[in-house]
């Protein structure tokens, strides 16, 4: 057999899209490898949210490409958002075979067969119905206890500064039979964990002749496959995070204690400027319904820095509603202008560098000092951990996840991958909390 070798970038979306394209690539004889110098096809499944990403990306191109020199007869490939937003324009300097955007994998078969030397191969439509609800993903993770299942594709929001909606495409809902079923598979497989993904979740809406699937009903469901199988989701959207989801939650032990909730910004006038279609005081509200009904509720966000026009004020805005939440841990980005979108076409990306970054910064240093508090809240508790496998740091301990998505690192003793175990947090760091 043929081998194939992925790089994947970006969000976890793209890792449960590279598992589908493995799956794809099977039926045109292919096997997945890890080791790029045995690959006859070697690819980056890529991501273009923010221009670092992208730079990223032309770097492993070079990489590639001397495997192409070096073995003639390698395939180069770009696949995902980049392969999308860029289309042929990535074939002009001769170093890739193959382009395929989000939607077409299913045409890799037929593509890989009419490559030839001087004719490289392109699919960029996006499809309105697409979800690959009936392809099993080969899955890539290491320990074989938690799956990524998509339940939707692309992004109906058109929030003013992201590529995902001209990336992606029109949102659309997954069958809600076939995720139940792919839930059951894993589950049946030994998997203790599965993560629901889509870019708004909480827009999540399946019908059929006979019935109407929301979100909330959606995570009922795969909550009562079974007590023992964790489910998680993201991401969650502010604006369209329900009272019935969080009542679901509340209801079922197994659906973990973690929320997922980009807020983008503390001030309301650039909330309004990135079209996220809800205010800070919503911001805060929605925050205060999951804290009354999930009180150990664990809390993430992100966070973009110096979009355009933002002025002192507005950042001091981010920061007090930072210091207000107290989230977990958050993902915090310099604002990165994206060709094509709203905010690019309207407003100047006239925050300087320096400020931004100096904003960035301070943003992080606050999220520092955030995460170890709630970190350091947890010492003296006891937590059920699903445990995932040895430490990176000291293969004599173990990690795995609390329901709130805090990393535990604990003695190994004798407990095995894929069991549950309770342990007494007795330290932390502002990322870990290390228990016994
Ligand atoms: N669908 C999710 C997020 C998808 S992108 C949501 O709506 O929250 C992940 C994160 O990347 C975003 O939450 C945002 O914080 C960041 N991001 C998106 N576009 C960006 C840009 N142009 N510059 C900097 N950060 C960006
Ligand atoms: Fe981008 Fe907004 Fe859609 Fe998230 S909700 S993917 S930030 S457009
Ligand atoms: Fe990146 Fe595309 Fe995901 S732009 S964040 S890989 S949807």
């Amino acid at each position: 057999m043929k081998k194939a070798y992925i790089e994947t970038y970006g969000c976890q979306m793209n890792v449960n899209d590279t598992e589908v394209i493995f799956a794809i690539l099977r039926e045109a004889g292919y096997e997945r490898t890890e080791k790029m110098e045995e690959a006859g096809l070697v690819m980056a499944n890529t991501c273009s949210i923010r221009d670092n990403a992208e730079q990223r990306i032309w770097g492993r191109l070079d990489v590639f490409n001397q495997q192409k020199k070096a073995r003639p007869g390698v395939l180069v490939g770009i696949v995902g958002c980049m392969a999308e937003r860029l289309k042929d324009k990535l074939l002009d300097n001769g170093k890739v075979d193959l382009v395929v955007g989000p939607d077409a994998y299913r045409s890799l078969p037929r593509l890989l067969e009419a490559i030839t030397p001087d004719k490289p191969q392109i699919d960029v439509l996006l499809s309105r119905d697409e979800t690959y609800a009936d392809i099993t993903p080969v899955r890539t993770d290491r320990t074989g206890i938690s799956a990524f299942i998509s339940i939707m594709r692309g992004c109906n929001n058109v929030c003013s500064y992201c590529v995902v909606p001209y990336t992606r495409g029109a949102e659309r809902s997954r069958d809600a039979h076939s995720i139940i079923r792919e839930a059951c598979d894993v589950y049946s497989r030994g998997y203790k964990e599965v993560t629901l993904l889509g870019q708004n979740v909480d827009s999540y809406l399946w019908k059929s002749s006979d019935e109407t699937v929301n979100f909330a009903r959606l995570l009922e469901r795969v909550a009562a496959i079974a007590p023992d199988l964790r489910v998680r989701f993201a991401t969650s959207h502010p604006k369209d995070i329900s009272d019935e989801v969080i009542e679901t939650m509340a209801a079922h032990p197994n659906i973990c204690r973690h929320i997922h909730l980009p807020v983008q910004s503390g001030s309301s006038r650039m909330l309004e400027k990135m079209r996220r279609k809800y205010d800070r005081e919503w911001y805060l509200e929605r925050v205060a319904k999951i804290r009354s009904l999930i009180p150990d509720c664990g809390l993430t966000t992100d966070v973009i820095a110096g979009f355009c026009s933002e002025t002192e004020e507005d950042h001091r805005e981010t920061l007090s509603l930072m210091e207000e939440v107290g989230f977990d841990w958050a993902f915090m980005f310099a604002y990165s202008e994206r060709p094509g979108t709203l905010a690019q076409r309207n407003y100047p990306d006239d925050v300087p560098a320096d400020v931004k970054n100096r904003r960035l910064n301070e943003i992080i240093e606050l999220q520092n000092r955030k995460s170890l508090e709630r970190y350091r809240a947890q010492v003296g508790k006891e937590v059920e951990v699903l445990v995932e496998g040895p430490s990176k740091r000291d293969p004599a301990q173990l990690c795995g996840r609390a329901s709130n998505n805090m990393m535990c690192v604990f003695p190994a003793l004798d407990r095995k991958s894929g069991t549950y175990v309770k342990v007494k947090v007795k330290d932390c760091t502002s990322a870990t909390l290390i228990c016994e």
